[in-house]
């Protein structure tokens, strides 16, 4: 028999369905709920809301699973590439050798930006941050590239598709070299993706980038660990704008800017410099950790917490390791990384962190790689960016094939003033 649950609303007893997940998860459908009752359902920050059913990512955050499409996020890190594993999230299965192929091709076909788009990056201000730029420029490609509309529904998409996770690329690494006032590097055909990456951001005319294979694999990892995390604040962005039906840039550049913020990928950049602030104060990290526990102090501990894992990230435990293994293999020693761990015991042993649930996430070592690999703090969250992209693609598709699909409406609980007149200016007190 169909899973019932019984509400009692006002004097109505109601009974509404349940709905199963693959992994068990259950949900209550209220989709009737105000036709039969008159109520809405509230919650804040929508944490206990399925606002989708998504065949794309599982995750448990009490046991700390992440798995794409059914395979875990750790045999992926060590096992796929980034490209591998945007072709899985997007289209719901592993390639063949052919497909494979194929698509890579097509990334590398699509890999130029077009040269007017240069002058568009010379044109802002040089303190712009890097994601109101990526934002801006992903948006604009619907201009440079308008062609959509001529092509069969598949090939547009299956073009826009590697067209967008190609130039990203190219563009991020472009908007660093425009940035520093260097030469733009192009792609190179006989680059794979992360190692084209590299190259582009860091090679120069007199100092050849030397492409290092521990390199190119920390960074083909953080990709694939950032790749896709179900309906967080900028998948949710991009199902939301994508839910009017816009094109698929215009909603890609919603996620970004959505992600920007420091509570979500911004998290990486505002790691490194609270890092390097207790640095810079002597290296203390208690006060940190008590100014983290005050309720009448904002701060908090960033690189901490999240809204679904109540224990221990699994993107983090292998973050942790890749950060180990990269600083080992490029011989380098990085303060902040001693200042990381030294938080982390403490935080980890305190009782306000302990009875809260709050471990380290995803952001509390990355921005500790990206250094590493020599990127600037401000591109940090530009390189969550590309590698959220596959799952963003695959969300915005999975929205816009859906036969059930409705535009995103919610409702609010109106608490405001009821009825009362207009008052003209010169009749008007301090309570109008
Ligand atoms: N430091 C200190 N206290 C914290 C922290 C933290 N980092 N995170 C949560 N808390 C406390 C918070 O004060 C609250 O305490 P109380 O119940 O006593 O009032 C409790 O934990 C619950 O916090 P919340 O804000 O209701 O939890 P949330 O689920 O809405 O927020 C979060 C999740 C990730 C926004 C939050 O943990 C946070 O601000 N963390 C720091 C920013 C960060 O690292 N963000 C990256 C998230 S992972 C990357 C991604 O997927 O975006």
């Amino acid at each position: 028999m169909n899973e019932t649950i019984k509400l009692i609303a006002g004097d109505m007893e109601i009974e509404l369905p349940v709905i199963t997940g693959a992994e068990n998860e259950k949900a209550v459908d209220i989709s009737s709920l105000r036709q039969l009752t008159g109520y809405v359902t509230l919650d804040p920050g929508l944490g206990n809301t399925a606002t989708c059913l998504s065949d794309i990512t599982f995750m448990d955050g009490e046991k700390g699973i992440l798995r794409y499409r059914g395979i875990p996020v750790e045999q992926l890190a060590k096992q796929s590439s980034f490209v591998e594993t945007a072709y899985l999230l997007i289209n719901g299965k592993l390639p063949s050798h052919q497909e494979l192929t194929q698509f890579s091709v097509l990334l590398n076909d699509q890999s130029l930006v077009h040269e007017d788009m240069q002058k568009f990056y010379g044109n802002f201000p040089p303190r712009s941050h890097p994601m109101g730029i990526l934002s801006a420029m992903v948006n604009a490609l619907r201009s440079f590239y308008p062609e959509l509309e001529n092509m069969t529904r598949q090939d547009a998409l299956d073009m826009v598709v590697a067209r967008l996770i190609s130039k990203i690329r190219t563009m991020a690494a472009m908007s660093y070299k425009i940035s520093r006032g260097h030469k733009v590097i192009y792609p190179r055909p006989d680059l794979d993706y992360c190692s084209n990456f590299l190259n582009m951001m860091f090679d120069n005319p007199v100092k050849p980038y030397e492409i290092r294979k521990e390199c190119v694999d920390a960074l083909n990892a953080f990709w694939i660990l950032h790749a896709d995390h179900e309906q967080n604040c900028s998948t949710s962005a991009v199902r939301l704008v994508g839910s009017a039906r816009v094109n698929l840039y215009a909603a890609i550049s919603a996620g970004i800017a959505a992600l920007w913020g420091p509570l979500h990928g911004g998290a990486n950049q505002a790691v490194v410099e609270m890092l390097e602030n207790i640095r810079d104060n002597g290296g203390n990290v208690k006060p940190y950790i008590e100014r983290a526990k005050d309720k009448n102090d904002p701060f908090r501990l960033m690189g901490f917490g999240h809204r679904v894992y109540k224990s221990y990230d699994p993107r983090a435990k292998i973050i942790k390791q890749i950060c180990d293994n990269l600083l080992e293999a490029l011989e380098l020693d990085d303060s902040l990384l001693d200042i990381a761990r030294q938080l982390e015991e403490v935080a980890l042993n305190d009782d306000y962190f302990i009875d809260h649930h709050l471990y380290p996430n995803v952001d509390f070592y990355s921005g500790i790689v990206l250094r590493s690999l020599g990127f600037p703090t401000n591109m940090f969250t530009v390189m969550f960016a590309i590698g959220r992209l596959p799952g963003w693609i695959s969300h915005w598709m999975e929205d816009s094939t859906d036969p059930k699909w409705k535009i995103y409406r919610p409702r609010q609980v109106y608490t405001g003033p009821t009825i009362r007149d207009y008052v003209p200016i010169n009749k008007r007190d301090s309570e109008s």
